[in-house]
């Protein structure tokens, strides 16, 4: 699982850049998302655009590297702007979205389901080693593993020529433990799909003992904006996982073509 991880996350993000035939409705929607008050406070939106309106060839680390910058630094997204932006993308994408069996009818599922994962996310995003962020230092590990930069042109070649095993200087790190700890407490069923023998073989006994690494920190503010009381969502977690990836992969592929 260690070794693949990153290459689905870079899989997604590519088939993001590529994915065709975004409607003008849903572009609009999703770029007035963007520049929602309440979402550009907690989502930092806005300095994804220098990786979005540059070539094939702009280097995604240090754009990743500033996003997250801003991204940590700003209160958590309240649970009224999750459903806010999920309201409105499948108001607006409902073209996209249906196609795939969406519809505004999963909207309370799809909140419920993105507010339940939301606060693991985020937190794992805003791991630091020192002073660096771990998603940055992990992306560079990866560029050094491959002894390439990372951008469209270089995901793309790696995506059809995928290295056959990545080092441990990738994925047995202190960055990569810490993640895993916070999955395993957030997220107990998916941790225990994990078969944590493979992973001993791999990192060594101490990857798995739950210890926070030193050096590794939490550097998420730990606010969440305008705290106006719950929205709380309603448990009622039915949702196939089939359409909560198609809602996330329409959203992200849409984000990127209203941002450009
Ligand atoms: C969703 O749409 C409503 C109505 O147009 C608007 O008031 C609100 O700001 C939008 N929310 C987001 C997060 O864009
Ligand atoms: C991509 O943009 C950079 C500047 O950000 C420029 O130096 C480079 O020549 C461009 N490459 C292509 C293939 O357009
Ligand atoms: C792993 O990292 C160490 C120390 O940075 C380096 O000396 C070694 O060459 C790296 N190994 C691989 C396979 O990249
Ligand atoms: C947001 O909703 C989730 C579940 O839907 C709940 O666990 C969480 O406490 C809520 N967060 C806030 C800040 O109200």
């Amino acid at each position: 699982m260690l070794r693949t991880l990153p290459l689905i996350a870079l899989a997604a993000y590519a088939s993001a850049q590529t994915l065709p035939s975004i409607s003008e409705t849903c572009t609009n929607t999703l770029k007035s998302i963007a520049l929602n008050a309440d979402v550009a406070a907690c989502l930092n939106p806005v300095a994804l655009i220098s990786l979005i309106s540059g070539n094939s060839s702009t280097a995604i680390t240090p754009a990743v590297d500033n996003w997250l910058t801003g991204l940590c630094a700003a209160p958590a997204c309240s649970n009224a702007t999750i459903t806010s932006v999920v309201s409105n993308v499948t108001a607006g994408c409902s073209t996209e979205l249906s196609t795939e069996g969406v519809s505004a009818e999963n909207n309370a599922q799809i909140s419920a389901l993105i507010q339940q994962y939301y606060p693991t996310v985020r937190s794992i995003a805003c791991l630091k080693e020192g002073s660096s962020f771990c998603v940055t230092k992990e992306l560079e590990a990866f560029e050094t593993a491959v002894g390439q930069t990372l951008s469209l042109d270089t995901i793309a070649a790696l995506i059809l020529n995928p290295p056959t095993s990545l080092s441990s200087n990738v994925t047995c790190t202190n960055c990569v433990k810490e993640a895993y700890n916070i999955i395993k407490k957030d997220i107990p069923s998916a941790a225990s799909l994990v078969d944590e023998s493979s992973i001993t073989e791999e990192c060594g006994a101490s990857f798995v003992d739950g210890s926070t690494p030193s050096g590794i920190t939490q550097s998420a503010v730990s606010t969440t904006q305008g705290a106006t009381g719950s929205s709380g969502g309603n448990g009622a977690l039915s949702l196939s996982s089939g359409a909560f990836v198609t809602f996330s992969s329409v959203v992200s592929s849409a984000l990127f073509i209203a941002l450009a």
